[in-house]
């Protein structure tokens, strides 16, 4: 089943160190020793999977994802120990106190009943075991406040209605409650990187392989062109490409809740 447009596995890797240093600072917080069960929600490409492995030798490590351009990009990684699956996480389920760790990183933004479905995640985990949530909290930054104005105007509205990302997100203390609710421990926090990015219009290349990316499919070719220049042009203006690179300052928010023993 395809929940959203097509993602480009090639466009979401640029800048694959920008987007890969939350989740290997997500995953610090995690405390699990020896997990056999290691569940990774929204994996994309698989290369930050993989890198569960390196922590956790011994465990067996599966990817999910809705995106069928995703996985296909993930399954040459794949091992005895690291699997790949098409599958949605609004309906991913496992039985009761099965799992030892869950990720999910740069995903949950993308569901906007998400704090609905963290009761099921932590009942799918074993008693001790990990929730670590990672989502971009920029929902308010020029890059999508930009996208969403242009997004409603002439051409562009009738196709694009509906599709840019949401800007209320949840902050570290609603992940603290709704977790807590469930009997976890929590620690949730949040994080503003200043990213500088290399290359010509650098923002927009960003946004392109995530944020941006069901607002540029919903157009047909031509608009969708259009709304890229006019887009970047904006983007240009917000954030000046200087001598040293592109500043992207960049909101994200982590929760890392355990379950009780
Ligand atoms: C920004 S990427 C993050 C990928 C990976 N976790 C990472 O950190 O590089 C978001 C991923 O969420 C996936 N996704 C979005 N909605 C989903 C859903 N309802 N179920 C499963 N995956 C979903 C997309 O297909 C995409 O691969």
């Amino acid at each position: 089943m395809r929940t959203s447009p097509v993602w480009n596995p090639q466009q979401y890797g640029k800048y694959a160190d920008e987007r890969g240093r939350p989740f290997a600072e997500l995953i610090g917080r995690i405390r699990a020793a020896e997990p056999s069960t290691v569940i990774d929600l929204g994996c994309g490409p698989g290369n930050l999977t993989a890198t569960l492995l390196d922590r956790w030798p011994a465990a067996n490590v599966h990817g999910v994802d809705s995106s069928a351009e995703m996985i296909e990009a993930a399954q040459p990684l794949a091992s005895d120990r690291l699997t790949f699956e098409v599958g949605d996480l609004r309906e991913w389920t496992a039985p009761s106190a099965s799992i030892d760790v869950i990720v999910t990183n740069a995903t949950l933004q993308w569901i906007p009943e998400q704090l609905e479905l963290l009761p099921g995640f932590v009942r799918a985990l074993k008693p001790g075991g990990w929730l670590a949530i990672q989502i971009p909290g920029n929902g308010n930054a020029p890059s999508h406040a930009i996208l969403r104005e242009l997004a409603g105007t002439e051409p562009y509205a009738p196709y694009a209605a509906g599709t840019s990302l949401r800007a209320d997100v949840p902050g570290p203390a609603e992940y603290v409650e709704a977790l807590s609710a469930k009997g976890c421990s929590v620690d949730a926090w949040e994080t503003t990187y200043s990213h500088i990015l290399q290359g010509d219009n650098a923002v927009l290349e960003w946004v392109k392989g995530t944020g941006a990316r069901p607002v540029l499919q919903s157009l047909p070719d031509d608009l969708r062109a259009r709304f890229e220049a006019e887009y970047g042009a904006r983007l240009a203006e917000a954030y000046p490409q200087q001598s040293f690179g592109t500043v992207l300052p960049f909101r994200r928010i982590f929760a890392v809740a355990q379950k009780e023993s």
